[in-house]
């Protein structure tokens, strides 16, 4: 197969792209590839597949049941979702049918890796068992990696730590945890401490819910990044959410950096989601509750951007469409300077990749699989501006996806 006229970002002139054995073959100028299966992109962006680094896939589309969440508060949500899984038992085709839906819309908008968290606050550990599962029923069409999320707590739920080394013996992909919502500021540390404990016992990555809360006070963050520096686990670790940061003081923060630089640890965001549940004990001016992307992207620091949830007890919208979580991520984080909006598919392809720990296997490079899109457009610019289509998503070389654009007549 070819991929003939492609624009590629960062590259004058069109290319082909050849794909041989799942593998990209060759790039060459266009119009010099050989005669073979051809897709011609017209002029239109290739760009290895969108990222979603951070979603939870067991909670997709479980909005209402039992009710829906009236303060738009995310320990609403938690409260929720707790009574769900005991007032409306989960079972495994209820959650495979949920889970199968999101990942159709994600594949739809040219996602072909996710990192889900699960949760395992569950004696049975059924969403995790379920993941696995759908894992490798997707394998050829979407890459999952899974994380061992305690979402009622390591030590604030019953053998919250013992659920997660069993989680990560089943074979969750990463430790996780939720620091600001053990009981105390000690459990808390505690908490992290015992995520890399498992994570280093077990040989995993590690992603913590870290400061999701508007409270100025949460400082968890400097506990995962001094960790990662003092474990050598550096950009194995992802914190995520960090809202709490929104709320610190500029002298703390100018410290923070600091070790966050050096801890080489990555963030992954949710700028819809956060918008949507912070700031909701504010008067007004209300705090946007988003970290400062802004500040730590121009630190040198790794950031992801992911939509969180879709229709679950957090947040009521959302459709897998990550152009949507960048358009929105960069109205709220101020990241739109020319070249901010210029270069902004890295948030969710180069550094969702480097999140995820996929470098090795990820981008348009000879030897690499050949997983691509074609977008309708020409610039990352004009992609967001847009939200342009996918109108190819090819991984190991085969077309999983193809849309026709609409058209539209004007009268
Ligand atoms: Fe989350």
């Amino acid at each position: 197969m070819v991929i003939t006229n492609a624009k590629l970002r960062n590259k004058d002139g069109l290319w082909d792209i050849s794909v041989k054995d799942g593998k990209f073959s060759a790039i060459t100028a266009a119009g010099t590839s050989p005669d073979d299966e051809k897709i011609d992109a017209e002029g239109r962006l290739v760009i290895p597949p969108y990222v979603e680094s951070h979603i939870h896939l067991d909670y997709a589309f479980t909005a209402g049941i039992p009710h829906h969440n009236m303060s738009g508060t995310l320990f609403e949500g938690i409260q929720i979702w707790s009574e769900h899984k005991t007032q409306a038992p989960l079972t495994e085709e209820y959650m495979k049918a949920n889970i199968r839906k999101t990942l159709e819309h994600q594949i739809s908008y040219g996602v072909q890796h996710v990192r889900s968290h699960v949760d395992i606050s569950d004696p049975e550990l059924l969403g995790l068992r379920v993941l696995l599962d759908i894992k490798k029923e997707y394998a050829d069409r979407v890459d999952i990696q899974l994380v061992a999320f305690p979402q009622e707590g390591i030590f604030a739920y019953k053998n919250g730590a013992a659920l997660l080394e069993e989680a990560l013996k089943l074979g969750a992909d990463c430790a996780g945890g939720i620091p600001h919502y053990e009981y105390t500021r000690e459990y808390g540390v505690k908490s992290v401490e015992k995520t890399f404990e498992l994570a280093q016992k077990y040989n995993k990555l590690i992603d913590i819910h870290c400061d999701e809360i508007d409270d100025e006070a949460s400082r968890f963050l400097e506990t995962v990044a001094a960790l990662a520096l003092e474990t050598g686990l550096t950009n194995k670790v992802t914190a995520s959410h960090t809202v709490a940061m929104h709320s610190y003081n500029n002298a703390y923060c100018m410290k923070l950096f600091g070790l966050l630089k050096k801890s080489g640890i990555n963030f992954a965001v949710c700028p819809p989601e956060n918008t949507h549940l912070q700031g909701r004990v504010d008067n007004y001016p209300k705090r946007r509750g988003v970290t400062r992307v802004k500040e730590l992207l121009e630190a040198g620091c790794n950031v992801s951007f992911g939509q969180d949830s879709i229709s679950d007890p957090w947040y009521p919208l959302g459709t897998g469409n990550m152009l949507r979580v960048l358009e929105f991520g960069l109205h709220v984080c101020q990241y739109t300077g020319y070249d901010d909006i210029a270069n902004c598919l890295d948030i969710i392809t180069e550094n969702g990749a480097k999140t995820l720990n996929i470098t090795d296997r990820y981008g348009i490079e000879v030897g690499k699989p050949a997983d691509l899109l074609i977008i309708n457009a020409k610039s990352d610019f004009e992609a967001v501006q847009y939200l342009s289509d996918v109108l190819y998503s090819v991984k190991d070389g085969k077309v999983i996806m193809k849309r026709v654009p609409s058209q539209v007549t004007l009268y």
